[in-house]
């Protein structure tokens, strides 16, 4: 059954019909003097306290009472439990989705086909680790023999934006570390830009891609690569400033100085909290990358065990279910007002977009993020809520054939823009965009 055809759901629409003309939060908050107890949630975590607070949505007790109940229908609490167990929920790769294993600081088991991941998890964070220390402390050293001070991550997408918000929300823990930079835009500026500020002697670049077949992540990789044996005129100096992220064994193996792994049962986005993380473990250290994972694994934790009720992440969920079905609208991120949050919604609006994006796009609806100022100490939340949003419209989330299918279409365009005939092999839009990219900027 989908989701509109769930009882709960044209219970939901009745209301709506007859009532959400009415909805003024003004008024709202005039007619209950309870409404932001009623409607916000304090977690309290050993690091202090987070508040969610939701009160200025056009929501009533009704709604949040009828918003549960459709979550409870469209299976939210199996679907987690068997997100938590390694079930391949993942089901159009057939993979299980254990990014709570890479953040499981409890370290209790967690089993993938019977095997538990935990000790592969905590050999990588070893690995990390050692590596981390050895390039804060100095002891890695560039090829003149100096210590590193400046970090670049080449990569895109889920390769690229969770680091890049962290590093920046982090920048108070940063003291002692390398800077870090980011490159991910094909267009060759961004790297050039980077690279000037930089000392190729004291510069580590690590090339993060899940897959190493990613034209922007290769192409910036190549380029800094060409760049620094400029400087170093000896290949053998590569290996001294290239770390390479991947699960792609062929890479490992052969290409650049491979220190660390990602795990096959991850896969798909969010990634910062596996080795994709290292420029965030380089920036601020290992102990507060830990400390992340922490704050993580209690989120994780909470969105496990609270009742629907009373879940930060399924109340975020809901909310959005809210605007996005009913209201037909757009919900926009109200984040804490803090410029060291400022790529946060970039950050997310990637994962979303990438994550339940089909419907989004099905229903003409842009989404940007958020229904409910959230406001915490110590940073921890994870996406769970797109996870649930996904399950309630029956959606793999986790997918990356649509990433990889992307990526496919983007090479079979790059040759035809080393020409100057026309193209006819695409949509109308494409050809006619690809055609004035051709004419106007050879
Ligand atoms: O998982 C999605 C994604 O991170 C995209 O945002 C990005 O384009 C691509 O995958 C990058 O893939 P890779 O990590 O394999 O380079």
């Amino acid at each position: 059954m989908g989701l509109t055809q769930d009882p709960n759901f044209e219970k939901l629409q009745h209301w709506f019909t007859a009532h959400a003309l009415n909805l003024n939060v003004r008024h709202l908050f005039e007619a209950d003097k309870e409404r932001f107890k009623k409607f916000s949630l304090t977690l309290n975590t050993e690091d202090g306290d987070i508040l969610l607070d939701y009160s200025k949505n056009l929501i009533t007790d009704e709604v949040m009472k009828m918003l549960t109940d459709l979550g409870k229908s469209r299976g939210i609490e199996a679907a987690r439990e068997k997100m938590f167990t390694g079930d391949k929920i993942n089901f159009t790769e057939g993979r299980a989705v254990l990014h709570v294993a890479l953040r499981n600081r409890s370290n209790t088991p967690i089993l993938v086909e019977g095997k538990d991941v935990m000790p592969e998890v905590n050999k990588v964070m070893e690995k990390m680790k050692s590596f981390c220390h050895r390039v804060r402390s100095g002891e890695w050293k560039g090829f003149t023999g100096k210590a590193i001070t400046d970090v670049v991550n080449v990569g895109i997408g889920g390769s690229d934006l969770g680091p890049l918000m962290v590093t920046e929300a982090l920048k108070p823990y940063s003291k002692g570390g390398p800077r870090v930079w980011f490159v991910s835009n094909i267009d060759g500026t961004h790297i050039t830009k980077t690279l000037a500020q930089l000392n190729a002697e004291t510069t580590l670049f690590i090339i993060a891609s899940k897959t190493f077949t990613t034209q922007e992540t290769i192409t910036n990789a190549e380029s800094a690569k060409a760049w620094f044996l400029e400087h170093a005129k000896d290949k053998a100096a590569v290996a001294k400033h290239f770390v390479a992220l991947s699960t792609n064994d062929a890479v490992l193996a052969c290409f650049y100085n491979a220190v660390d792994f990602l795990f096959q049962w991850v896969g798909g986005r969010f990634s910062l909290w596996s080795a994709i993380g290292m420029s965030i473990a380089l920036h601020v250290g290992f102990d507060n990358f830990e400390k992340l994972l922490s704050g993580a694994h209690w989120m994780d934790k909470h969105f496990r065990t609270a009742p629907l009720e009373k879940n930060a992440p399924v109340l975020l969920a809901l909310l959005g279910i809210w605007y996005i079905n009913f209201f037909h609208a757009e919900t926009h991120a109200v984040l804490p007002y803090d410029q060291y949050m400022h790529r946060f919604t970039a950050y997310f609006q990637q994962g979303d977009m990438e994550s339940n994006g089909k419907y989004i796009t099905n229903h003409g609806a842009r989404v940007n993020y958020h229904t409910g100022p959230i406001v915490w100490g110590e940073p921890g939340t994870n996406g769970q809520h797109i996870f649930v949003q996904g399950v309630m419209w029956e959606i793999n989330s986790f997918d990356q054939w649509g990433v990889e299918l992307g990526k496919q279409l983007a090479k079979n365009i790059e040759p035809e823009l080393n020409n100057t005939a026309e193209v006819h092999s695409h949509d109308a839009s494409t050809n006619g965009l690809i055609n004035f990219l051709k004419k106007n900027f050879a």
